[in-house]
Order: C-alpha cells, then structure tokens, then sequence
C-alpha cells in the first residue's frame, strides 16, 4: 500500500506529539508508531521537566548547572534556547490541559541531581503519562493528524531507492517504509518531510528504565540512510532502578525509583545501614547521576553485593503517600512498604545523550528529515544530561522544528511519487528460526551490559566490538533472506547501535561525563569535541 502525507513523524513520545499538533495548524500529518500510541519512553517519565518559574531561579543559574552536568560539551546556544523557551512552553502544555501538581495554587517544584534549586515541574510521580494523556486527547480531535499503530518503520526512502535519479552526495528523505504488523504489509509512506521521533536504545541493556520500544530504531535509520550521529558513548545510568533480579523474571523493563526520592531527601545506603555518598562528592545522594551511578557501582563491587539501598522513610507515610502514590504502590506490590522499608536499588540504562546530530531547529544533515527528542543530538546534554532537562529539550525543539517545517513545506519541491518504489522483498522468505532473533538479543544484552556499562576499559570495548561484529555480520545475513518483522527490525537495530556505541567509546580516549575508562581515567583538552560517525567512517 502507498501512502502520501505532507509530514510523516515517527515515533509518539512528547517530541513527536508535540510537534504534530503544532504542524497539523499548516499540513497534514501522519504519526507511525510501533505499539499502541500511548507506548513510549515520554510514557514512562516520572521526574518532570526542569523549568526556571521561581523566584529564587534564573535562566543563568539552570544554564550553569547543565553546562557543569554535561562535563564541557554542552552546545551552549542549545542549552540556552531549552532553558530561556521553557517557560511558555509549560504554560502551552498547561493550557493543552496537562494537570501538573500545585501546592497552595502555585505549581510544586521539585529538585533533582545537579540542579542548585528546586525547579522540576512535574505531575506526582507520573508525569510523562499526564503529558502523553492530555497530548492525545488533543492529538485524537485534530482532523489533520492520523495515527497509525503497530507499524514499524524500517528504512528511509532518499535518492537511493529511486532509479533515475542521481544520488547526490546531500541526500534527500522522500518518507519511510514501515511494516504494518496487524495486516503483515510493507507500507509505501510518502512525504516532503519527515520527522525521527523514535526516543531510546535502552534495550541494548540487560537493566534498563526503558520499555520495550527503545531499541533505537530512529537512529540506526538515520545512520543506514548517512546521517551523522554524534556522541554514542555517553549513555546514562540512572542510579536507582527497583532490584527485582529481572534476569531470572525476563522482564524487558526496571521499574523507576525516580531521582525526585532523592530531591525529597532520600538518601544512599549500603545493607548495614552506612550512607555512602558523601564519600564521593559534597552533594551527597544527590549528586549528579554519573557520580552517583559510579558510586553505587563501587560499592556493589567493594561489598560483592547486587543491589543498594534507598532509605525515604525519613520523609514520613502521608508525604510519601501524597508526593509519590505510584512508586509507593508498585513498591508495596511486591512487599516493600517504603514509608518503614529500605528499597533495593540498582543503576539502569536510562538515557542516550547520544544521537543523529542537527541544528537549533532539529534538522538533520539529510534533505527534509528532521529529529526531535531521546534519538537527536541536539548539544544540549553533552557528555552528561541534567536529570528532567530531556521533556524540555523535546518540547522545545519540535517548537522550533514546526516553526522551519511552515516555511519548509511551501517551498518544497515536487515529490518524484511515480519514481519511487515499493518495498522489494524478493529472495526473501518466512524461516523456521525465530527462536535466532530472541537469543541474539540476549547476547547483545550481555555483552552490552558486561563490558560497554558504567566503568569501560580498552580490553573491554575489544571483546564488546569482537563479538558484536559477528552478531552484526549474522543478523544482517539474516536479514537479507528473511520476510521483515517487527521483532527483526528491532534486532537489527540494536546491533547497529551497540556497534556505534561501541566504536564511539572507543574513540573518545579519556574519561568524560557518562563514558568512564580505566585506561584513561583524566579528562583531556584535547577530546573537548564531540564524537561524529557516520556510514561512512564507520562500516
Ligand atoms: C527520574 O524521575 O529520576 C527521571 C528523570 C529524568 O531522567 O530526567
């Protein structure tokens, strides 16, 4: 089947829904996305967005916390178009109906790692959900929006499908190829610009905060069709994800003990009760999450123990119940009474600050193609992101993208419709070893999570990069003979971002921000740059 829009946006977290209704005012706007619509990292958000509203906070002082945070490699004209745009951006999303939480008519902020006042936004403990709630509602009553669930995109379409066009080295996007999962179909999806708003690669992780959705589907796209992606290697750790030994469950997902606890004074514990942090930095618990998730890695190692603690008891049953009535809830499903109990907690891949790299108004390096939230490198995090700065960075972005998209749209040329062709899955066929792509996944999580984690050394990325070239090598084999679907993207994806994340760690021969190595364990002048690969430098 073929189809045919002014804007295709993939993906449906806040970047992506946030964009499309500010679109759907000029063009018609079509959303693919993999699962149902409410299914994405934005879904599962606890924190909130980090926005100056007090009195007591300045635009300087949010620019100087996330410049210190992203550890020297913070685009710094990035950072000040999120911080100085926030604030009428949260009013927009208030206007949309979001429900944020207000003490006494004001609205409640928190404070979270690296943040020097208290200025998160945010609704309970779910924010993310209250977001994509009121989003959809408002999405679903927009006559210029459709949606289209369980659909997979699969490739960009750029001069290269196309015979009779020449390729040019600035290549142009013409929209994507997506499977449909529900009719087992390859679609034909036409645009004049397209939107990558795929969020995470979490999966590549045994523990992740993640759902099941962030293999990094966005950005192995973007790499296939020549993007430039930038600074792979700096993949976060949230420090306190729920211990629940999800190796031997199978769980895909690490249930958020969100970085807000700590804001509301939690603190670090080892199982005899001694509090730790202070050990490793002034601020204590909440010291930004690399340190943090760096401690909590040494003392696991140093104690031979798989899990710490988080000790909120302090706080009292009423506050804890009132402030954090989800957490509170899926802790006690599971027995823990966090008003009396300690809760077992563990780091978890959380975050990429990694991505396909563009402007101040999401635009790629790619003809028409633009990338907004989780799979953009936009400079703003750079080595290290400030917790709840991500909702922001998506909300302002995809305001400035669909602000250019306006202009972009009417002086876009003619689509070459009749030249571009379906999806050729000739030589391909249904195979009998689906059992291949589960196992392969496995392995891709154990070799991401046992040598390319919190603390990397060369020996380490080696072995990574060895192994994972052969999975690579096999998956694309695979791949070459077999019928798509959803399950295949998605490994084939994940292989092509842990190559990245691998090559990209190996690169950078220092330590900086989120990528620590045992090798090179100083800061260099000299690596004060970001991390660029593409198709090109590296196969
Ligand atoms: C959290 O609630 O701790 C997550 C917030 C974030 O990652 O920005």
């Amino acid at each position: 089947m073929r189809l045919k829009t002014d804007i295709l946006v993939i993906g449906s977290g806040i970047a992506g829904l946030s964009f499309a209704l500010k679109a759907a005012k000029y063009a018609k706007v079509l959303i693919v996305t993999k699962k149902d619509q409410a299914e994405s990292n934005t879904n599962y958000a606890q924190g909130g967005i980090a926005t100056v509203t007090s009195p007591d906070d300045s635009y300087d002082l949010h620019i100087k916390d996330t410049l210190e945070c992203g550890a020297g490699l913070c685009h710094t004209g990035a950072v000040e178009q999120i911080v100085k745009n926030g604030p009428h951006l949260i009013g927009e999303l208030i206007e949309l109906g979001v429900n944020f939480s207000r003490e006494q008519g004001k609205l409640d902020l928190g404070r979270e790692g690296g943040h020097s006042r208290k200025r998160i936004v945010h609704a309970k403990d779910l924010t993310g959900r209250e977001i994509e709630r009121a989003l959809l509602h408002n999405i679903g009553i927009n006559k210029n929006i459709t949606v289209l669930e369980h659909h997979t995109a699969i490739d960009l379409i750029t001069e290269h499908n196309i015979t009779g066009i020449k390729s040019r080295k600035n290549k142009t996007c013409f929209g994507a190829y997506a499977y449909d999962e529900i009719n087992d179909e390859i679609k034909t999806i036409i645009s004049k610009l397209t939107v990558i708003c795929t969020g995470g690669i979490g999966q590549v992780y045994l523990h992740t905060t993640n759902p099941a959705i962030a293999t990094g589907d966005g950005i192995a796209i973007g790499y296939r069709s020549g993007c430039r992606i930038g600074n792979m290697e700096f993949v976060q750790f949230h420090p306190t994800s729920l211990y629940e030994n999800k190796v031997t469950t199978g769980e895909a997902q690490s249930f958020l003990i969100s970085e807000a606890l700590r804001g509301a004074g939690a603190v670090l514990k080892t199982p005899d009760g001694a509090e730790f942090m202070f050990k490793y930095d002034s601020r204590g618990s909440l010291a930004p999450r690399d340190i943090v998730a760096r401690a909590i890695d040494s003392e696991m190692k140093k104690h031979g123990i798989d899990f710490v603690y988080l000790d909120i008891t302090a706080l009292g049953k009423n506050a804890i119940k009132n402030k954090f009535p989800y957490i509170y809830k899926k802790c006690l499903s599971i027995g823990i009474d966090i008003a009396k109990d300690m809760i077992p907690v563990v780091p978890a891949a959380h975050y990429s600050c990694g991505g396909i790299v563009c402007d101040l108004n999401g635009r790629t390096s790619l003809g028409s193609l633009f990338v907004l939230g989780e799979a953009s490198m936009t400079g703003v995090h750079g080595a290290n992101r400030l917790a709840s700065n991500s909702l922001l960075e998506a909300l302002v972005f995809a305001d400035k993208a669909a602000r250019v998209c306006k202009s972009e749209i009417k002086s876009s040329a003619a689509l070459p419709v009749g030249k571009i062709p379906d999806w050729d899955s000739s030589g391909t066929d249904n195979t009998e070893e689906w059992i291949l792509i589960s196992q392969n996944k496995n392995e891709i999580k154990q070799i991401m999570s046992n040598y390319v984690g919190i603390v990397r050394s060369n020996l380490r990325l080696h072995r990574a990069l060895r192994r994972i070239k052969l999975i690579k090598d096999e998956i694309e084999t695979f791949y070459k003979k077999t019928s798509v679907n959803r399950e295949l993207l998605e490994l084939r994806n994940m292989a092509q971002i842990t190559y990245m994340i691998i090559r990209s760690a190996l690169m950078r021969k220092e330590s900086r921000g989120l990528h620590y190595s045992t090798d090179y364990p100083e800061q260099k002048r000299s690596f004060l740059k970001d991390t660029i690969i593409t198709n090109e430098t590296v196969k």
